[in-house]
């Protein structure tokens, strides 16, 4: 369980496994092989992972023949220390070499356990789970990373330590990937990286070193190989425009940008393209200008605010939403306030909120000055109440508007009741209509008719477009 890129690493590496001759488990009691694909971003992510890995010493124990391996990014920053404190543990690998996963539970089989993880990527293949070579199932939505690692050094995060820097994944290879998938009847894709408006920077000193290389369209796709490229490098609204013009994407989606890097380029992009949806997800932090300049953010709140108007002045209804982290360091109550302000004044149709936690080897744990935990819960309460009022705001001046839907699948809560996105992202719940099995993938015309404020209720009006993706792509074991 983790971020975004965690998940689609596990997505990647199931797919390697099923097409090594494996087939998916119900039960991990059932399970031959059981792989834990850890993320150091969420809290706790440590005493987690080695509570799992103590309820799987106890299904090992019953059923000595099952292998257990450990990957991700806990894995890479721990490395020799999963295996020492879980020696019952077969196969330990890092997010270099997700794409090792079988040969290594295969090398575990034959001996010893093995750990194997690498400080870099040696492969592009490798270094962009997308490119892996197998894809287990073709969805009506598909995640793209276009980036990995992340070049700034903020006090509290742990990702630059355990991604590294920042690596551009080239241009016309994401295209190609892209233009493959909606060839399949992908229609949406969400574009991934830690900082995604820096996207192709790295190029620039890339292209300063072997600039054929550089040039060749299959890095910087077809625009930049011309004599009268327009820029030195292809920016990321180069990427989104392009992507957006793919027949059959009918939606884009991205995360994260950065406030700071947040380009004129890229709301242009977002406001030109149909196909781009009107979300953007802006993670404030913090509202407070002290503690922004300790997180090395580099941006305050007037400058985020500013960038937030031009891009709400550029993108017609533009749908925002945020991270906020309660109880950074030395966080005072003239602090917090000052958050709460600038979340009131943002107007957020939802946050992600998160209570600080210390996460070892980042600048802001070594802090002396952590915050009482009963001082961030009353903040962290006061918080959520500001982001509601503007989330049922927000969604309660949709009532009455028509939606264009794309169906999920059942509700979570209540299976007679479909679940689906509007293009602002946001979730709304509607009934079939009599008799009617809606599948995911399909697009619909929902009515809203209330908000709340975490989703919306509608009433289905039509079905516009059912899904045409092919729905099991036949995996071949060797
Ligand atoms: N404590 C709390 N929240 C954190 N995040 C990242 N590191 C920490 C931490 N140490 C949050 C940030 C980031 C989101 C993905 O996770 O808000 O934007
Ligand atoms: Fe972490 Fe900051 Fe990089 Fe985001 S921009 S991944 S919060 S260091």
């Amino acid at each position: 369980m983790g971020c975004q890129m965690n998940e689609h690493d596990s997505e990647r590496l199931a797919g390697l496994l099923e097409a090594d001759g494996l087939v998916p488990a119900t039960d991990i009691d059932d399970a031959d092989v059981v792989v834990v694909n850890t993320c150091c971003i969420r809290e706790n992510a440590d005493n987690r992972l080695y509570g799992q890995l103590g309820h799987l010493k106890s299904v090992k124990d019953r059923r000595p023949g099952m292998q257990i391996a450990v990957g991700g990014c806990l894995a890479q920053k721990d490395r020799d220390l999963v295996r020492a404190r879980a020696p019952w543990v077969d196969a330990v690998w890092g997010t270099h070499n997700v794409g090792r996963a079988a040969e290594l539970l295969a090398l575990a089989r034959t001996g010893a356990p093995v750990t194997e993880i690498l400080d870099e990527a040696d492969g592009s293949a490798e270094l962009f789970p997308s490119a892996l070579p197998v894809r287990r199932e073709q969805g009506w939505a598909a995640w793209i990373t276009i980036q990995v690692g992340c070049d700034n050094k903020c006090a509290f995060c742990i990702v630059p330590a355990v991604r590294g820097p920042e690596v551009s994944r080239p241009f016309g290879q994401i295209v190609d990937e892209v233009a493959d998938l909606a060839r399949a009847g992908t229609v949406e894709v969400t574009l991934l990286g830690q900082n995604v408006n820096s996207y192709g920077r790295d190029l620039t000193s890339a292209r300063r070193s072997d600039p054929q290389w550089m040039d060749s369209p299959a890095v910087t796709g077809p625009a930049w190989a011309d004599a009268e490229r327009p820029r030195a490098r292809p920016l990321f609204a180069d990427l989104l425009e392009t992507v957006a013009r793919i027949p059959g994407i009918r939606r884009v989606r991205y995360t994260s940008p950065h406030p700071k890097d947040l380009r004129p380029e890229t709301i242009a992009a977002m406001a030109s393209e149909a196909a781009v949806c009107p979300h953007l997800h802006f993670p404030l932090q913090s509202g407070s200008d002290r503690i922004l300049a300790q997180m090395h953010r580099g941006y305050d709140a007037e400058r985020y605010l500013a960038k937030l108007a031009a891009a709400r002045a550029g993108i017609d209804d533009l749908a925002v939403t945020t991270d906020i982290i309660v109880g950074f360091p030395g966080e005072t109550d003239i602090d917090f306030a000052r958050t709460l302000e600038v979340a009131a004044a943002a107007a957020y149709d939802s946050a992600f909120t998160f209570i600080y936690s210390p996460r070892a080897g980042t600048e802001a744990s070594a802090r002396s000055d952590q915050v009482a935990p009963e001082v961030i819960a009353e903040r962290f309460e006061r918080l959520r109440v500001v982001v509601e009022r503007s989330a049922l705001a927000k969604h309660q001046a949709r009532e009455g508007r028509i939606e264009e839907v794309v169906v999920e699948g059942p509700s979570k809560r209540n299976p007679k009741v479909l679940s689906g996105r509007t293009a602002q992202g946001k979730l709304v719940h509607f009934p079939p209509g009599e008799g009617q099995v809606l599948l995911a993938g399909s697009f619909a015309d929902v009515k809203i008719l209330r908000g709340a404020p975490h989703f919306l209720t509608g009433e289905l009006l039509e079905v516009t477009a059912m899904p045409t993706h092919r729905r099991r792509l036949p995996v071949s074991a060797a």
